[in-house]
């Protein structure tokens, strides 16, 4: 492990390197304790660069072990090293010279996964951010770009799969029982999206021609025996290539694209060209052990990852401070990508939730910082939610500013220029700002200013004038470092909805400007108005959340039904049921801790069930809707102090809640779940995946009734697919944790599933996420089970990581165990790996949030890791920017 050395990286001290890299030529020859790497470098000095400076290069726990200039040995005055360090000096002045550096690694050692390293006997690459520097001397950096010339060198018999970037050039034997192969990659690229992949796989192959009809390879390399489960995934990919093609006229380089699953992974998935390696949780699928979420985020990662040859590899980052070049784009791009796959709607709907649920509160909390930061300390601790989801939707109001064809013209300008380019999100901005014509300075703010917008909303019709006002102000809250906030550009999809379902066109509009549906919101305070709107329509705003703020309207539950009912923007409708649905849960909730009987709104039960029992609208849609806000939406809208008192009594008010719904809709939901039922196989379609959410959603209300366990046990055994039998688990788990329904489930979902561990990660999270201050004791139980696997980062997030993050009742315990445990929890996890300990340590993000005497609980788990003497660069850095903001 690296422990911190404490500097900070700033975006004002860029400059480009003395040197030019032109050409890397690497030969590996693999060994799983001592594999040994000799980098050969072709650099020119930079024109202009004083020619007394030293070249000096990247390193990570490094070795070194030979070292040459232009095939000559280079003596010790001439060169200074350390692991993290190599420094020449007495190079020549003009003319292009070769380095080269002799590394000798260790991949079975390596437990961080960055690098090379070790997987179930195969070894694999993790070079993004600042891999590469351990595997050898080098400027590892993504301003860096040069073709790479792989040769691999390894026993074949253990490795009969060699693998590299690129296109593959040749091979054959080689003495002692050893094969090679060559690959070359045409394409200039930074280290970071390097990668070798080497070991005993299975296959599966396919093909697919591009647009201009040339014919490219596509494998997909999994273990062997699992090949079957990667049809869906090769099908997610053809899909993704055709539809690139479609939409943005990207068509793929190579001649070969081959994606491999490994199970020890630290993120989802990872770009390298032409050779992606992907978190096997992200590949695999069939029936019997995926479910439709499953199914839904191997076909976004895919797409993803295939993506980021365009926005990523083809056009790559200056410096890691532009991380959202490609990361926001390449989510925005995934984004509407499963869109167009699937429901729309039902794909927005869920972005927002999931916007709401990690970005908001990371926006809201002491490790708040803008979609393009200016320092950083340890840069893996910026692929956040904040960089890619937020940078994601400021690329998608660019679009919505610009319009569909105009945001395709500035895409197609940003192709055209800065192909080749390792760019910057201003040479993004501008593209737009040119293709579009407009100034986009102001609304550039969205990627410098943190904090979730809040916009607060009035409005009045006047009967007599036929005019209708809309007021709003806006302002963005303080963040750590940021005190003071500038108006942003907010681009606000709006509709005025008569009493007939209508939408009124009024004749003309004051106050700022509109383009289509949308009003702009420039200025701190602003107040539109619209004549000639013959009756008081009802306001839908923010519809299809074209802003990614917090909307502060008040608005009658009659005005809220009638959108729910007319609107035609199915997002709204959704929208408006949660407005109609909060107040009541948090009045309910109020009323739990006061110990008062529970009422709810009629008007709201009776908009949900006839949403619910609608068969013109989608099923994935109506299952939406019949998702009532989570116990943690609810915390976060009683505002002030999160108090897990209140978050258990908000839990309380849902189920209370969710009692009254089930009872008035009844015959509803039973009829939802006898005709819902799939006959025929079983297809990953979003259509059919609608129709089980649906009849899922419908059984969960089922079982608030008499015999609800029963019906639930019945639905576990009777299912026939891992959807269905996940949902009846989760009902039966934290519906009747400790009854024997539940145990006699959760110990045949055990048995059946032993051997298959991406299943087993699930049986984990269930049990994981039940609520109350129960779990902390199932949790340290669990980790004693001899299925659970430290070692195994997927196991620990769906262990660990499930309760920090997704159980809220249960980790915020009143006595504080919660934080206690995952405190030690981090520092057992940091020196293995550092990646996993501070990711899984930012679920304490919103402890500043917290009732008194829980957030002192929190900051002495925190300062306790604090002072810690051995933290890792990643951890020290979350602690303490937790700590201090
Ligand atoms: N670039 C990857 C993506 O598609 C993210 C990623 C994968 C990553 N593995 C990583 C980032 C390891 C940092 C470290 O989003
Ligand atoms: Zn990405």
């Amino acid at each position: 492990m690296r422990t911190d050395t404490g500097q900070i990286v700033h975006l004002a001290d860029y400059r480009p390197t003395d040197f030019v890299l032109e050409r890397v030529d690497l030969t590996f020859e693999l060994d799983p304790t001592a594999t040994r790497v000799e980098a050969r470098l072709i650099f020119h000095r930079r024109e202009g660069v004083d020619a007394g400076l030293p070249l000096i290069l990247d390193g990570d726990e490094l070795a070194l072990s030979e070292l040459r200039l232009d095939q000559i040995d280079l003596k010790p005055e001439q060169f200074d090293v350390s692991p993290e360090q190599l420094t020449i000096r007495d190079l020549p002045e003009s003319q292009p010279f070769e380095i080269t550096v002799v590394t000798i690694i260790n991949p079975e050692a390596n437990t961080q996964l960055m690098g090379l390293y070790r997987t179930n006997g195969i070894y694999c690459t993790q070079c993004e951010a600042e891999g590469f520097r351990r595997i050898t001397y080098f400027p590892d950096r993504p301003d860096v770009l040069a073709p790479y010339t792989i040769t691999i060198v390894a026993d074949k018999a253990s490795n009969p799969l060699l693998l590299s970037n690129g296109n593959f050039l040749g091979g054959g034997n080689y003495d002692e029982g050893r094969h090679f192969a060559a690959w070359f990659d045409p394409f200039p690229k930074p280290s970071y999206l390097f990668a070798l992949v080497a070991g005993d796989l299975g296959v599966v192959e396919d093909s697919f021609t591009t647009l201009s009809g040339r014919d490219v390879t596509l494998k997909i390399l999994v273990e062997h025996g699992k090949e079957p489960r990667a049809a869906y995934a090769m099908d997610a990919l053809k899909r993704s290539m055709k539809w690139d093609e479609e939409r943005f006229g990207r068509e793929y380089d190579l001649d070969i694209f081959m994606i491999v699953a490994v199970s020890d992974f630290n993120m989802g998935a990872m770009e390298n060209k032409g050779l992606n390696v992907f978190n096997d949780k992200y590949v695999l699928a069939d029936p019997e052990t995926a479910t439709d979420q499953d199914y839904a985020n191997i076909e976004a990662i895919i797409a993803h990852e295939y993506f980021h040859n365009w926005t990523g590899n083809r056009i790559t980052c200056r410096d890691w401070f532009q991380l959202c070049l490609k990361e926001g784009l390449t989510v925005y791009r995934d984004h509407e990508f499963s869109a167009d796959m699937r429901s729309r709607a039902v794909k927005r709907i869920a972005e927002v939730r999931h916007l709401k649920a990690e970005q908001f509160p990371e926006d809201a909390g002491p490790l708040a910082h803008p979609v393009r930061p200016t320092t950083y300390r340890e840069i893996n601790n910026f692929y956040t939610t904040t960089v890619y989801e937020k940078g994601s939707e400021v690329t998608r109001m660019i679009a919505t500013l610009l319009g569909r064809d105009l945001f395709k013209k500035g895409m197609d300008l940003y192709f055209e220029r800065h192909d080749g380019d390792a760019a910057t999100v201003e040479d993004f901005v501008k593209c737009f700002e040119e293709a579009g014509g407009r100034d986009l300075s102001q609304f550039s703010r969205w990627y410098h200013q943190a904090g979730t917008p809040m916009v607060t909303a009035s409005s009045a019709y006047d009967t007599a004038e036929k005019t209708f006002t809309l007021s709003l102000e806006q302002t963005v809250p303080a963040t750590p470092g940021q005190p003071v906030k500038e108006p942003m550009h907010i681009p606000l999809s709006f509709a005025l909805i008569l009493d007939n379902g209508s939408i009124a066109e009024p004749t003309a509009v004051t106050g700022g400007e509109i383009t289509g549906e949308v009003l702009h919101l420039t200025e701190r305070k602003q107040t539109f108005t619209f004549s000639g709107v013959a009756s008081r329509p009802v306001l839908s705003l923010n519809r299809s959340f074209s802003a990614p703020i917090n909307l502060d309207l008040s608005q009658p539950s009659a005005d809220l039904a009638h959108i729910a009912r007319h609107d035609s923007d199915l997002f709204a409708r959704w929208q408006a049921i949660t407005h109609l649905a909060l107040p009541n849960l948090m009045q309910a909730a109020r009323d739990v801790g006061e110990g008062k009987p529970i009422d709810c709104d009629p008007a709201f039960v009776e908009a949900l069930l006839e949403a619910a029992d609608d068969d013109n609208l989608e099923p994935a849609f109506r299952a939406q809707v019949l998702a009532l806000p989570s116990e943690a939406d609810i915390a976060r809208e009683l505002g002030g102090k999160n108090d897990p008192d209140a978050i258990h009594a908000a839990r309380q008010a849902i189920i209370a809640i969710i009692a009254i719904i089930a009872d008035k809709g009844a015959a509803v939901f039973q009829r939802l779940f006898d005709t819902l039922r799939i006959d025929g196989p079983f297809a990953p379609s979003a259509e059919d995946a609608g129709k089980r959410a649906l009849r899922n959603s419908a059984l969960s209300y089922l079982s608030y009734a008499d015999g609800g366990i029963q019906r639930a046990a019945d639905a576990f055994s009777a299912a026939d697919n891992m959807t269905d039998m996940i949902q009846a688990l989760t009902v039966l788990a934290h519906r009747f944790p400790g009854k024997s329904e539940t145990a006699n489930a959760l110990g045949a979902f055990l048995k059946r599933f032993e051997t298959n561990p991406l299943v087993l990660d699930k049986w984990f999270s269930i049990q994981a996420t039940i609520p109350g201050p129960g779990a902390l004791a199932r949790v340290k139980a669990l980790m004693e089970d001899p299925h659970f696997v430290a070692t195994n980062p997927n196991r620990v997030r769906s262990l660990i990581g499930a309760f920090a993050f997704s159980n809220p009742t249960g980790f915020n315990r009143a006595d504080g165990e919660g934080y206690r445990f995952l405190a030690k929890q981090i520092l057992a996890i940091d020196p293995r790996n550092p990646q996993l300990a501070a990711r899984i340590l930012t679920s304490m993000r919103s402890w500043r949030s917290l009732e008194p005497v829980r957030a002192d609980h929190a900051r002495a788990a925190l300062a306790e890791i604090e002072r810690t003497s051995e933290l890792s660069t990643d951890v020290r850095d979350i602690v303490e920017r937790m700590l201090k903001a």
